[in-house]
């Protein structure tokens, strides 16, 4: 207690202004032992040192609904301090209410790590995102869980679609992570090799050439897409988490045409309106003006089934 008094005395105006300018030295908000040159570690009086008014000031979004939310947050950011373990928390302020959009969890499946038929709780938001920085930029390195590698090391992820990998591979499942599969050519457990070796969307290219070739601005040939321009991990209502609408996905593209949040309803194994979002015919063919009923065409087929032919590690066909 004795710390908290020292600072109502005269030298705490110089202290306050300590705290007010030093920014956080590195990118991890959990406190360590060395908080305060360690005369704070341990301290749960958050309010005794640090005024709402003077934190935060570098970072709008976390001023606003800190200061909003009050005390009772601190700890899902910057961990207990030292004190007794707390349940995370996250849903309170990542709501269509304080944080709309940040992420959209709208929609009747989520990547919930089990039915997906019911929305994302505490537990899984930390399965992905345990030391999440929070500071309004999206980093893999810093906001995505730190997962065991094909080596079994904890290192930081280099792209979302690598972090995907840590789990959906056959060889090396993250442990609490298992994955049942039906067999060893379901994606959810082929998605390594089919990314490295069979998926044009994965590492091997596509040609670029081919009769209906065309991709719309911000998405070229000889490039690979993230499983994320594709896959909603927070809430959609298509079947196998595809996006149900160009916000949630497709991140690549020309954000004017992005933000029209084009709809992407997917039934029965059509996916031209999700394909429509990046591919459109060069040189039209094959009824290629045809609507998919998105409003957006330039692809062939808008109807039936898509999957014997554009389906993951579909070698023979033309592939996904
Ligand atoms: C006795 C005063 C005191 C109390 C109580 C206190 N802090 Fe601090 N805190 C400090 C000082 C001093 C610093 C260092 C400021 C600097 O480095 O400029 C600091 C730094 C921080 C930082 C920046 C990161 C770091 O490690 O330097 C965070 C975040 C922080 N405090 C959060 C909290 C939270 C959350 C609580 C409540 C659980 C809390 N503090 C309680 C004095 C205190
Ligand atoms: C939503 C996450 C979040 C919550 C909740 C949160 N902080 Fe922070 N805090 C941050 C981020 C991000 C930074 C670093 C960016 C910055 O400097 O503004 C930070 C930095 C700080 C710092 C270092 C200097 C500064 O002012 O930026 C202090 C002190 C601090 N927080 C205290 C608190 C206290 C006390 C609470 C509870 C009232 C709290 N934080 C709640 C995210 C959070
Ligand atoms: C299966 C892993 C996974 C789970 C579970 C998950 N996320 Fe994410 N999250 C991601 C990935 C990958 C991204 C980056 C790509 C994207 O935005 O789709 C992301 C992006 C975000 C973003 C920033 C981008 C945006 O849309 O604003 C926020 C905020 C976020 N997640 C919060 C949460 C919260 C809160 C939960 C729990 C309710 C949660 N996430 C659950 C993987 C996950
Ligand atoms: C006190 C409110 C609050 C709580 C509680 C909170 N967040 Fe956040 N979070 C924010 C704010 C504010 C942002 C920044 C949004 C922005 O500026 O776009 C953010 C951003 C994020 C991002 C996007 C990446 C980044 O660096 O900005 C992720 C991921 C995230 N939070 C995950 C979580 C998880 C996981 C939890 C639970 C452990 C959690 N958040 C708890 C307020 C909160
Ligand atoms: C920590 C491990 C883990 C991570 C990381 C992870 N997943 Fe999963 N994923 C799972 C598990 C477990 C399931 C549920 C499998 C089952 O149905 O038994 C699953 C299911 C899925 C499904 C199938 C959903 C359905 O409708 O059946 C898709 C698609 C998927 N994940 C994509 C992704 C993408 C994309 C990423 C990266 C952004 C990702 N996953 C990251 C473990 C993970
Ligand atoms: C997020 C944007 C995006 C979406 C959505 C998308 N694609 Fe692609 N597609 C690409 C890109 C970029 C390439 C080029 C990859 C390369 O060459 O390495 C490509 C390549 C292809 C190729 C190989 C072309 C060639 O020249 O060999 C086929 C086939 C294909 N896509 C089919 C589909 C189908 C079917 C869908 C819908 C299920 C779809 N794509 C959805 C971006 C996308
Ligand atoms: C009977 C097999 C078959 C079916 C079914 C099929 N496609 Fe294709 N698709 C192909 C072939 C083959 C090509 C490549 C043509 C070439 O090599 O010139 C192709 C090419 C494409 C491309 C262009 C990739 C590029 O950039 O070159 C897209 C996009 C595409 N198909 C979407 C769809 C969608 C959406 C559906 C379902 C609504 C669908 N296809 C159904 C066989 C099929
Ligand atoms: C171009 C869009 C696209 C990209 C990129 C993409 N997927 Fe898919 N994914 C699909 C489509 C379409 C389906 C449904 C057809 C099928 O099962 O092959 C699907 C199905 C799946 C399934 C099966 C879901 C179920 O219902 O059982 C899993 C798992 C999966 N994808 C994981 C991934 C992972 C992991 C990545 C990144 C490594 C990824 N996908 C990249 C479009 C994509």
């Amino acid at each position: 207690m004795n710390n908290i008094v020292q600072i109502s005395r005269p030298r705490s105006a110089l202290l306050l202004l300590l705290i007010m300018i030093s920014p956080l030295a590195s990118a991890a908000l959990v406190l360590d032992p060395s908080h305060g040159g360690g005369a704070a570690w341990e301290l749960d009086r958050c309010a005794a040192c640090h005024p709402l008014r003077f934190i935060h000031l570098g970072d709008p979004g976390v001023y606003a609904i800190v200061g909003q939310e009050g005390y009772a947050t601190c700890y899902s950011c910057h961990g207990t301090n030292g004190g007794e373990e707390k349940p995370p928390v996250c849903v309170d302020c990542h709501n269509s209410g304080a944080l709309p959009g940040a992420p959209a969890l709208d929609g009747t499946h989520s990547h919930n790590f089990n039915d997906t038929e019911s929305g994302l709780g505490d537990d899984a938001c930390v399965a992905c995102h345990a030391a999440s920085d929070m500071d309004g930029r999206f980093t893999p390195e810093i906001d995505l869980t730190k997962l065991p590698d094909a080596n079994g090391k904890l290192t930081p992820s280099h792209s979302i679609t690598e972090f995907c990998l840590r789990c959906h591979n056959r060889g090396h499942q993250v442990p609490g992570y298992e994955i049942k599969a039906e067999s060893r050519y379901d994606p959810l457990v082929a998605m390594e090799d089919n990314y490295r070796f069979i998926d044009y969307h994965g590492l091997r290219h596509g040609s670029g050439k081919r009769l209906y070739y065309g991709l719309r601005k911000g998405y070229r040939y000889a490039a690979w897409v993230e499983c994320t321009d594709c896959h909603a991990m927070h809430g959609t209502n298509n079947p196998s988490l595809l996006i149900d609408r160009s916000g949630k996905g497709v991140a690549r593209l020309e954000a004017q045409f992005r933000d029209k949040d084009w709809p992407v309803d997917i039934s029965e194994g059509n996916y031209a309106q999700l394909c429509v979002l990046c591919h459109q015919m060069k040189s039209p063919v094959d009824a290629a003006d045809n609507d998919t009923g998105n409003g957006l065409a330039g692809i062939h087929r808008v109807t039936g089934d898509c999957r014997p032919c554009h389906s993951h590690g579909q070698a023979i066909q033309a592939g996904l």
